[in-house]
């Protein structure tokens, strides 16, 4: 008997190389459990279907589990002459179980036992990444409770002062951005959670096999309809690559904004010292490395996602051999993102905000300029009139080196003669902040209703770790 599973056709032994060069069982073998609960439960319909005996289930299924709990407890040798994962658990079974064993590939084929395996793997990295999400929007609505919850930030837009924002709002915004990562999330979750198993090599089989019952006992929401399409496809894993890769990005954003607020000249920011690492040479160094990791590991998982796009552009249909490359790419993204948000939850916990700092500078930049030209707008004026007359204004107290509330009052009047004394009711960026009123915006009383909102929608959150309808509250 051939040592290969597939050698009976050949007449010459693999060259040593070639079994090197094809092996993915050095890194596929992680996805153990999930072949083997993919295994059982085709084991299980093959039963029932009465295509095996109802012992030789039995026995199949024992033998798996066994396997199963020795590749657990690092007491099982993968061979790399093998190949991957699928054919070293399907030889452990024969050699425990004998000829029986031998079954287990009925009516399937590894084309689509590879594609099961790597969606439920998937599916439960998809529930992890949300519940590390879920850790990461409690840290920064966490961040509204605590003393700093008023502070008064300037808001930038091109990295220039633009117009004055509270700290809550700014904590909000990234919880908007990362809960639609989750709705995204629970959108692939859907498309990765239909069963391929069951299409065999690429046409289907002649067994009389139930692909409903695998379906049920593996959780699967759908059975894919065409072989030849589902044999081959990995929409699924491009898929969680792109929605990582967008989460990668938001939090790259993030942690670049926090590095350069907690430089001596924002000085925004006094980063959680268990957070930073210090210099070899500089003894007085504390540097943001983990948030320039964060930021610098967006490179690799959008790297990834450019390389699983040009491995699958240009595959006929239906499998080749290219997809076991997706692999590596998808598993580095997926352990990249989950190291990632791990750590970003408690620096945006612990991080502390400069208060005296941050206001100290507050009345520079001229954070209220158009809260000044819409009270003129509000007052009448049209917008291009205001805006011209409140640059003109602006200019002025440049040239003074004051803030617009420490210009005298003739000088707003002879800007405007509807520039009364009550512009000083809308100066200053306390003044400012009060003077939103738009849904979504800064003012203190809509950002109260956001925050209550984001608590009770976080507090459901812990029973929705891992379900799709999570997003739907
Ligand atoms: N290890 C392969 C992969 O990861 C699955 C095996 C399919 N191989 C084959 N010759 N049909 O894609």
């Amino acid at each position: 008997m051939s040592d290969k599973p597939w050698g009976g056709v050949f007449h010459e032994a693999t060259d040593r190389r070639v079994e090197e060069f094809t092996q993915s069982v050095s890194f596929d073998q992680r996805l153990y459990a999930h072949d083997i609960r993919g295994s059982i439960a085709h084991a299980r319909m093959l039963a029932k279907t009465g295509v095996i005996s109802t012992e030789e289930c039995r026995q199949i299924v024992a033998g798996l589990e066994q396997i199963g709990h020795d590749i657990a407890a690092g007491q099982f040798a993968f061979r790399r002459e093998l190949e991957d994962v699928h054919m070293n658990i399907e030889r452990a079974l024969v050699e425990r179980i004998g000829d029986v064993g031998r079954k287990l590939h009925t009516g399937r084929s590894r084309n689509d036992q590879v594609s099961t395996d790597l969606r439920l793997w998937c599916r439960d990295q998809v529930d992890a990444i949300c519940a590390a999400i879920i850790e990461l929007q409690r840290a920064f609505v966490g961040r509204a409770d605590r003393e700093d919850a008023d502070v008064i930030l300037p808001g930038y837009t091109h990295l220039q002062r633009a117009q004055p924002v509270l700290a809550a709002h700014y904590w909000l915004a990234y919880c908007e951005k990362l809960q639609r990562d989750r709705e995204r999330l629970a959108d692939c979750r859907r498309r990765v959670n239909q069963l391929p198993l069951g299409t065999a090599a690429l046409a289907g089989t002649t067994i009389p096999i139930d692909r409903q019952i695998v379906a049920d006992e593996l959780g699967f929401e759908g059975i894919l309809a065409n072989s030849l399409d589902s044999s081959g496809d990995r929409d699924f894993v491009l898929e969680l690559a792109s929605v990582l890769a967008t989460i990668a990005v938001h939090l790259s954003g993030w942690a670049e904004e926090w590095i350069l607020w907690s430089t001596t000249e924002f000085g925004f920011l006094k980063l959680p010292q268990q957070f930073c690492t210090g210099s070899s040479i500089m003894p007085q160094k504390i540097n943001p490395d983990v948030l320039e990791l964060i930021r610098g590991k967006a490179g690799r998982v959008i790297g990834n996602l450019t390389g699983l796009l040009v491995l699958m552009k240009g595959l006929p249909l239906a499998y080749n051999r290219d997809l076991q490359e997706d692999k590596e790419r998808l598993f580095d993204s997926v352990d990249t993102m989950l190291a990632c948000l791990e750590l970003a939850a408690p620096l945006v916990a612990e991080a502390e905000l400069n208060r005296e700092a941050i206001a100290s500078r507050l009345d520079r930049g001229y954070l209220d300029a158009t809260t000044l030209m819409e009270y003129l707008i509000l007052r009448g004026v049209p917008q291009r009139t205001a805006h011209e007359i409140i640059g003109r204004l602006v200019a002025t107290a440049m040239q003074r080196r004051v803030p617009l509330a420490d210009l005298p009052l003739e000088e707003f009047q002879s800007a405007h003669a509807s520039l009364d004394k009550s512009v000083f009711d809308v100066l200053g960026v306390e003044h400012a902040v009060e003077a939103f009123t738009s849904f979504g915006s800064t003012n203190p009383k809509q950002v109260e209703q956001q925050l209550a909102a984001w608590r009770e929608r976080l507090n459901q959150g812990t029973k929705l770790i891992s379900h799709r309808d999570d997003t739907n509250d």
